[in-house]
């Protein structure tokens, strides 16, 4: 790879250049431990593009390390490699090496030198290679090795690699610093806005140097709005803060509901040239938390309404992919989801970046434990040494995020029930509170007890409890001028399209820690009737009437948004994946999506489960769940009843004797009909339905397009226990980034032209190619009519 300063990306050429740095490495899975000195030859290495996650490529087993609770496939330890050159004219600059995550233990070399060690997998980092740099002809040859081989570490599917975004940084020897700029608002009145700009320069000139910091502020539109201007003498070798105050008026505030950005560009200059610059984006907003009232943003009371994600992507992996996260925040926005919780760590900036354009509060997480470990191998063992320095990087990094409204320093930790957590906590809050005093901190603990180790230690700001709904009601007794927040909630267990009756009747599951799992259905499925969950869990119902109850709750966050890899509660093997997601794994809304977009959007919703394929005899239990004040419901025409939304009901409720044919729901307001659904008896499969999320790609390896795969009966209706094996072909610029269907107990590969459907789904992720063009998908399978579509990649299609 040929790098010069052509490829700068910054408004003005020759100050900083920053280069996407993912393309063209070379990868080695290394069975024997090797060392830099006895790395195999090149045939022993293949090509290919970060982010990149090796263990999504591996095969399911219980016998691998990780153990199904870390998702079932393999760790061990890999090597990256990757050469380039530096042309002439970039000699005399610094040159940066910036990886947002690697998973984990990773160790890096440049040219032969070596640069550092981190272990967490979910830390950014930045190494400067100026000094091992070659310039012009000469190769370059940077060398990554990702040791994952130590397992169990993790209490869900971690991946294993450079699995996030890697870029190369040319700066002048004058310039602004590693997340050197920290934006903030401290004051607002009206629609006039003061702007704390506080701008850490590094002088690694060995001489000093005159230096000017123009800051421009710019809006949404581009237009500059304020600016702000400092001039200075670094001292050589240092690094110098600069703070600028600067007034905005006619400020827009930023919310979910209007994500305003403005942005920040940093202009160093030196002897009055410019030599640096760097832009920042920002959002103008103000919030707090009341002990009584709950969360106010931008003055307005807001409940927070709240998803836990891990990181994977499902069958992506944990390889980062913008649009894959931004389709998953896009989900759970059509939700009325408003916040996500990164549990349990440092998320990818990226995913930061959308929440901030597309309107998420975000609780930012730093940890699962502290020094006392849950899983053998995890972080623990690195405490002492790397985790000041860990969270004060991911402080640095994150401050700027108006998404960002508080810091969890961590979930279930154990040291709540131990003394040290009490000195614990305050060292760590304080460690926060000293780079980013704007925000407060929190943790999720699972001991709702006013004295457990971590409350005690006075350092929280916000009280953060897990589950524990009966001492949820007794917070404001518990812990008198306190304010709350529901930290993770629910951990109600669903399979997508699967249904226990009597929908009433509550499974818990599993029914104790030390009594092996009992009373779980044999096919490994959770009933979606909103009628499992696990035993320090509850229903979806339950949290949301108590949220919407009591306004003292500032919000929750519901223990998952999205299904994920790993932590197959309730069961175990053959099980690889959770039952906890609103949504399954594959993307694809479990019923309860609809009870939250129900309670949490003004839209229209009026939905209706289950299926409406049982046997003749059966008696079935029909739930809706709307917006609607009343709804009648009829089966081939015949009423079968009409129920109202009164009291605190959050669903609707029949008993149907089954006949084949109809189920329609009418849903009335005022007594005027405005909404219909309806759900049929479908035939034998006949027909494959394809659906794209977009058929407009960008050109360029880094664009997906989400393909919905339905089986239908000959009239078109979905039939929901298809479950027919499909065969994909992509012919054109495009090629299968990975395929899945929901199935916590599938063992089928996710990177594969193929894949069985399950309760009538499955999913097609095609991914663009480097050059434009049409891209033909075609799905067939023995039996079925096959299907295509056509999906167009171009250059710059948005
Ligand atoms: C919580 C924990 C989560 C997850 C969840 C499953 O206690 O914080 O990480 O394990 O249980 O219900």
């Amino acid at each position: 790879m040929i790098l010069n300063t052509g490829q700068c990306n910054n408004p003005k050429d020759n100050l900083r250049t920053t280069i996407d740095f993912t393309g063209e490495w070379k990868f080695y899975l290394d069975p024997d431990e090797a060392s830099i000195e006895t790395l195999p030859g090149d045939s022993a290495w293949r090509e290919l593009d970060l982010p990149h996650d090796w263990s999504i490529e591996g095969e399911f087993s219980r016998d691998n390390p990780a153990t199904p609770g870390g998702g079932a496939l393999p760790g061990g330890t890999g090597w990256y490699r990757k050469t380039f050159t530096l042309a002439e004219e970039n000699r005399g600059r610094k040159v940066f090496i910036d990886f947002d995550g690697i998973y984990r233990n990773s160790e890096v070399w440049i040219n032969g030198q070596f640069l550092g060690f981190r272990p967490n997998g979910y830390i950014s980092f930045r190494y400067d290679l100026t000094p091992y740099i070659r310039f012009g002809d000469a190769t370059n040859e940077i060398i990554v090795r990702v040791d994952n081989s130590m397992q169990p570490n993790s209490r869900w599917y971690s991946g294993s690699g450079i699995y996030r975004n890697v870029r190369l940084v040319i700066a002048s020897e004058v310039h602004v610093d590693h997340w050197g700029t920290f934006i903030s608002v401290p004051e607002i009145h009206g629609d006039t806005a003061f702007v704390a700009v506080k701008t850490s320069i590094r002088n690694t000139s060995g001489q000093s140097a005159n230096v000017s910091l123009l800051t421009r502020i710019f809006d949404r539109s581009g237009s500059e709005v304020a600016m702000e201007r400092t001039d200075l003498q670094l001292p050589p070798d240092t690094v110098s803060a600069i703070n600028q105050d600067i007034t905005i008026t006619g400020a827009n505030l930023w919310s979910p509901g209007d994500p305003y950005l403005y942005t920040s560009r940093s202009e160093v200059q030196l002897e009055g040239k410019p030599t640096d610059e760097l832009e920042t984006p920002f959002g103008i907003r103000y919030f707090r938390f009341d002990p009584r009232m709950g969360f106010f943003l931008n003055g307005e009371s807001m409940k927070i309404k709240g998803v836990c994600m891990h990181h994977d992507l499902g069958c992506l992996g944990s390889a980062v992919n913008k649009r894959a996260m931004e389709r998953q925040l896009e989900i759970l926005k059509a939700m009325g989801c408003n916040s996500i919780r990164t549990s349990h760590n440092p998320p990818d900036p990226g995913l930061l970046d959308l929440c901030d354009r597309m309107g998420f509060l975000v609780m930012d997480e730093a940890f699962d434990m502290w020094k006392r470990g849950k899983s053998c191998f995890d972080y623990h063992m690195y405490w002492d040494e790397w985790s000041r320095r860990d969270l004060e990087d991911q402080v640095l990094r994150d401050r700027n995020h108006p998404s960002v409204i508080v810091w969890s320093i961590g979930n279930e930790i154990l040291e709540q029930w131990d003394s040290s957590g009490t000195r614990m906590a305050g060292e760590l809050a304080s460690i926060v509170k000293k780079l980013d005093p704007t925000r407060p901190v929190t943790s999720g603990l699972n001991d709702p007890a006013p004295h457990n180790y971590i409350y005690r230690s006075g350092a929280l700001d916000l009280i953060g409890f897990n589950y524990h709904l009966s001492d949820m009601m007794d917070f404001p007794e518990n812990f008198p001028g306190q304010k709350f927040i529901a930290t993770e909630t629910t951990s109600a267990l669903a399979t997508r399209g699967s249904y226990d009756m009597p929908s009433d009747s509550i499974r818990i599951w599993p029914v104790a820690w030390d009594i092996p799992f009992r009373d779980g259905n044999p096919d490994h499925t959770c009933s979606a009737y909103d009628n499992c969950h696990v035993p320090w869990g509850s229903t979806h119902e339950e949290v949301l009437k108590l949220m919407e109850r009591y306004d003292f709750i500032s919000g929750i966050y519901v223990w998952t948004g999205f299904d994920y890899l790993g932590e197959p509660t309730p069961y175990s093997w053959p099980s690889r994946s959770s039952y906890f997601g609103i949504v399954d794994l594959a993307g694809f809304p479990k019923d309860a999506y609809y009870l939250y977009q129900s309670r949490w959007t003004d839209e229209p919703v009026l939905h209706l489960l289950p299926h409406w394929n049982w046997q003749e005899g059966d008696t079935v239990d029909v739930v809706a769940y709307t917006g609607c004040s009343e709804v009648e419901l009829f089966l081939n025409g015949e009423s079968q009843g009409i129920r109202t939304m009164d009291g605190d009901r959050l669903h609707l409720h029949w008993k149907v004797p089954f006949q084949p044919g109809e189920l329609k729901a009418v849903g009335r307001k005022d007594g005027m009909p405005v909404l219909e659904s309806s759900v049929r008896t479908a035939g034998t499969p006949s027909r494959i339905e394809l659906a794209a999320d977009r058929d407009l790609l960008a050109a360029g390896k880094k664009d997906l397009s989400f393909i919905t795969v339905t089986v239908t009966d000959e009239d078109g209706i979905p039939v929901p226990y298809a479950d027919n094996l499909i065969r994909f072909s992509v012919e054109g610029p495009g090629s299968i980034a990975g395929v899945d269907n929901g199935n916590p107990v599938s063992h089928e590969h996710f990177r594969a032209d193929f894949r069985k459907c399950f309760n009538g789904k499955c999913l097609l992720v095609v991914r663009s190619g480097d050059s434009p063009g049409l891209v033909r998908v075609s799905a067939s399978s023995a039996s079925l009519e096959s299907a295509s579509i056509h999906l167009k990649s171009k250059a710059n299609p948005r």
